[in-house]
């Protein structure tokens, strides 16, 4: 039998680098709660969210990409040629194929890497960042490009009281590649079909055609549930990751936990009992929900901020719809 020779990568790998785009416009709840019947107030203290950001008409899935990509591969001192491989996670990409992932990293000039979609709502980023790490030490890439991206606002009801007023759109993306000594711990990853339902598309689209007034599929949420589940089996998510990390609490400088309401953030971290000198993200109060955008964003600001330092240990964690969650530790770059 002929012997096929493996394929090695990088020893250890790191994120070399993370870009941002926010879209231009800025939505206060004000301008939401009419419609819904709500407050600012009722919708500060259930969420903590007090504005997010809504795309233009120009402000696309793949121009936002784009713009938080230049930046990133700008602070990883990567060219885009060098990319040999683009992971785009979003649910907003308005067509069922092909991936828009193919789309910018021809308009990146990434000389033809491969590029897909990963479809693990808000926590697709961290799933992408785990599978370019692997990429990177398999071999199979030498610089992985990953972005995550949506424009919620196309999929939000805006006269649903659950959704109207979580749900945002933003860009963030990550240069992963390799590194002198481990920049990105194991990946803590799982989902939960049996609560399928809790997140997700009202109707598929045979269902939306088929009806007499075809409308938008909108996303629909239990909110309740969804927040219960992430508020506590979550913290069992993060801690693994720790754990697999060889990382106490203590040795933690900063938690970048998926943006989705501030009392799971808090919740979170007291469940964890990260102690109080864990700098925490807290982007949601500015920027809503952005799903797969939201930890990358958040990082982010917190690097530009100066609150995640060069050096730093962070643990990301994301979960939505799915229910699916994947966690990590990594070096902030
Ligand atoms: O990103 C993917 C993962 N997603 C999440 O992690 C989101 C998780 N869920 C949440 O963030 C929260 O569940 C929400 C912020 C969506 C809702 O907060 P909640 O504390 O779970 O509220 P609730 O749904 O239990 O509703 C409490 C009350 C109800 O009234 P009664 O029955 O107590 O009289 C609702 O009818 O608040 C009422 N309510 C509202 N009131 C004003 C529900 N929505 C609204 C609203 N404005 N928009």
């Amino acid at each position: 039998m002929a012997t096929i020779r493996p394929s090695r990568g990088a020893e250890h790998t790191a994120i070399l680098g993370v870009g941002a785009y926010r879209p231009s416009r800025v939505v206060p709840n004000a301008e939401l709660v009419e419609a819904i019947e709500s407050s600012d107030e009722w919708i500060q203290q259930r969420s903590g969210i007090k504005t997010r950001r809504w795309a233009t008409p120009d402000e696309t899935v793949q121009s936002m990409a784009v713009a938080a990509s230049r930046d990133a591969l700008a602070k990883a001192g990567v060219d885009a040629p060098q990319i040999d491989c683009v992971i785009v996670a979003t649910v907003s990409h308005m067509l069922q194929t092909p991936a828009v992932a193919t789309l910018i990293a021809h308009e990146l000039g990434t000389d033809q890497a491969a590029a897909f979609d990963v479809s693990a709502a808000c926590a697709g980023f961290c799933h992408a960042v785990g599978m370019a790490s692997d990429m990177v030490r398999a071999g199979s890439a030498g610089h992985v490009l990953v972005i995550g991206v949506e424009r919620l606002s196309d999929l939000t009801d805006v006269g649903d009281r659950g959704t109207a007023f979580i749900f945002a759109d933003g860009a963030g993306a990550a240069v992963v590649g390799p590194s002198e000594t481990p920049g990105i711990g194991p990946l803590v990853w799982g989902s939960d079909g049996e609560q399928y339902d809790l997140i997700r598309q009202r109707e598929d689209w045979r269902e939306v055609i088929a009806s007499e007034s075809p409308r938008m599929p909108h996303l629909v949420m239990q909110g309740n549930p969804v927040f219960r589940w992430a508020s506590f089996a979550m913290a069992k998510v993060g801690r693994q990751a720790l754990d697999r990390a060889g990382i106490t609490a203590e040795e933690l400088d900063c938690f970048v936990p998926h943006q989705a309401n501030m009392r799971i953030i808090d919740a979170l971290a007291r469940s964890m009992k990260l102690p109080d000198t864990v700098r925490i993200a807290r982007d949601v109060a500015d920027m809503g929900n952005t799903s797969a955008a939201s930890v990358p964003l958040a990082l982010e600001r917190m690097i530009r901020e100066g609150d995640a330092r060069p050096g730093d240990t962070a643990l990301l964690i994301a979960f939505g719809a799915g229910l699916a969650y994947a966690a990590q530790v990594v070096t902030v770059p």
